[in-house]
C-alpha cells in the first residue's frame, strides 16, 4: 500500500503531453500518466484511477472533437495532494457537467466515460475559451490508500 510522501505533495509539479499529430495518443496519453505519476510518488491504487479518467478524456476528445482536430494536449499537476488532470480540445461543444445522468442498465454502448470519471474523480468540468477547451477531472492523494474510489465500482 504506497502513501506519497509529505516532501512529494508539497512540491508544486506538473507535466504535460503534446498528443495532436500521435498516432495513438490514447495510449500515449495513459503511458505518459502511469510513468509520471509514478515518478511522483502517487499510490498505485490513485495511479490506476488516473489512467481510466486520462484514457476516457482523450478519448472523448479524440472522438467528439474529431472534426476540430481530435485531442491537443494532456497535462497533469500535482500540488498539495490534488492531482490534476486536463486534456484540451478546440470543439466549441462541451461536455454535460458535472455529473451527467449515466445510462441504465449493462447494454449501453455509450455515455458511460463521464459516469466512470465521475465516480472516480473528485470533481470534474470543462473550461471554455475562444479558441479551445480544457476538460477537467481532480483527485485527492489521500494519507491512506483505504478511501480511494474502487475503479471495479464504477
Ligand atoms: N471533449 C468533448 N468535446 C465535446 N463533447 C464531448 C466531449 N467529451 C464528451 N462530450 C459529450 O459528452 C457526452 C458524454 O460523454 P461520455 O464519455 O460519457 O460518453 P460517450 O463518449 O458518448 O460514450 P463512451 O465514453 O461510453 O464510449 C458525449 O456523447 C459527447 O456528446
Ligand atoms: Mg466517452
Amino acid at each position: 500500500m504506497g502513501t506519497v510522501t509529505e516532501a512529494a505533495v508539497s512540491r508544486s509539479r506538473t507535466s504535460r503531453l503534446k498528443l495532436c499529430g500521435l498516432d495513438r495518443p490514447v495510449s500515449a496519453a495513459r503511458r505518459h500518466a502511469h510513468d509520471v505519476l509514478v515518478a511522483w510518488g502517487v499510490p498505485t491504487e490513485l495511479v490506476d484511477n488516473a489512467e481510466i479518467i486520462v484514457s476516457e478524456l482523450v478519448t472523448n476528445a479524440v472522438q467528439h472533437a474529431a472534426p476540430d482536430g481530435g485531442a491537443e494536449e494532456f497535462g497533469l499537476s500535482l500540488r498539495h495532494r490534488r492531482l490534476v488532470i486536463a486534456v484540451s480540445d478546440r470543439a466549441p461543444s462541451v461536455p454535460p457537467s458535472p455529473r451527467p445522468e449515466c445510462p441504465a442498465g449493462s447494454e449501453a454502448e455509450s455515455g458511460r466515460g463521464l459516469c466512470i470519471v465521475a465516480a472516480l474523480a473528485r470533481a470534474h468540468g470543462c473550461m471554455l475559451s475562444a479558441d479551445h477547451k480544457v476538460v477537467w477531472a481532480h483527485l485527492t492523494v489521500p494519507r491512506t490508500s483505504s478511501d480511494i474510489p474502487n475503479a471495479a465500482a464504477a
